[in-house]
């Protein structure tokens, strides 16, 4: 079963099958990698549960909890388009969920409240560590694509881990002015000395972009720029220096332009698989109180993206 949806999940739990206890939620669903990171964790434990992908229309998100729990599940990740619904249906938002604007994992107590948090954001932490061996607080970081949700939640991240410069780059820029208002007043109330008066907007298309990506160690790509494999660059990737840390949130392709031209200029590159591993592990390790086994979710991973 590729999915279920919600008219499904009451007859779910008397199939035969392990009890469905973890799930994803969005729409469209089917194609989530959720279940070949998760179920082969839960395996790994001998826990006797299924995580499953479950369709919600939107508007339907909060009905989709209550729903869900009162079929037996205790865990859910939460995928497009829902993540800012999934904030606004929880009992309580973690702080730094509400600034990144975005809830993509579930926990519940023992009375069924649910509390949202933000994976993505200290993930990404973790896959900086994993892929460069640096922390990411070290790091100057230019995000091309802060305005949509994987931007923000890293910009929040970088925020939180004190970063000494960060640059918010969109095609758009009219949506990076809020985003970092809603930064800067978390740097001041954090007292954070870093980046506070450091935060800079820039569009894709200012001048000075190829001067702000030199003055940066960390480029991050959070647009949808490569998703396609004719995609170019999302900016002159003849810009990227040998000294650069070039980061890619896309995974598949596992390669984009930007990446293989990263390369060729010298520069150390990853891809997102890291952060898909490391966002949810953390889910993990939030609804379950313990490590992930990673290496199980690793091998997850890599037998559902290999060609
Ligand atoms: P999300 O679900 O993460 O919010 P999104 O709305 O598709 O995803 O936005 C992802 C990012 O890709 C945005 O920063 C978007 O830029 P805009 O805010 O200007 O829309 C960026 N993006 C999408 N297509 C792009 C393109 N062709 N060139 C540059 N940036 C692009």
């Amino acid at each position: 079963m590729k999915y279920f949806t919600l008219d499904q999940l009451v007859s779910i739990n008397g199939d035969g099958e392990n009890p469905a206890r973890y799930a994803v939620i969005g729409n469209p669903v089917a194609h989530s990698l959720s279940p070949q990171l998760h179920q082969p964790a839960l395996d790994a434990l001998s826990a006797k549960a299924r995580y499953i992908r479950v369709e919600v229309e939107p508007g339907q998100v909060s009905t989709a909890f209550d729903k869900m729990y009162a079929a037996g599940i205790r865990g859910i990740n939460v995928t497009v388009p829902h993540k800012l619904e999934a904030l606004e249906s929880c009992h309580t938002v973690n702080p730094a969920a509400k600034i990144m604007g975005a809830v993509n994992t579930i926990v519940f107590d023992s009375n069924g409240l649910r509390t949202g948090f933000n994976t993505d954001g200290p993930g990404f932490t973790r896959a900086i560590r994993e892929d460069f061996g640096v922390d990411l607080g070290d790091l100057k970081v230019i995000i091309i694509g802060a305005g949509g949700g994987a931007g923000r939640a890293i910009a929040t991240q970088c925020i939180a881990e004190n970063c000494s410069q960060l640059i918010l780059a969109n095609r758009t820029i009219e949506k990076l002015a809020p985003i970092k208002k809603e930064l800067t007043t978390m740097a001041h109330r954090d007292a954070l000395e870093g980046p506070r008066d450091r935060i800079e907007i820039i569009a894709l298309d200012d001048p000075d972009l190829e001067e702000a990506i030199a003055a940066s160690e960390l480029i991050v790509n959070t647009t949808s720029v490569g998703l396609k494999s004719i995609d170019p660059s999302p900016f002159p990737s003849h810009w990227v220096e040998p000294h650069h840390l070039v980061y890619d949130t896309i995974y598949n392709p596992a390669k984009t332009r930007l990446l293989r031209d990263s390369e060729i200029q010298g520069a150390r590159t990853a891809n997102g698989l890291s952060l898909l591993l490391h966002q949810g592990a953390l889910s993990f390790e939030y609804w379950l109180n313990r490590d992930a086994p990673l290496e199980a979710m690793r091998n997850g991973i890599k037998n559902a993206t290999k060609d």
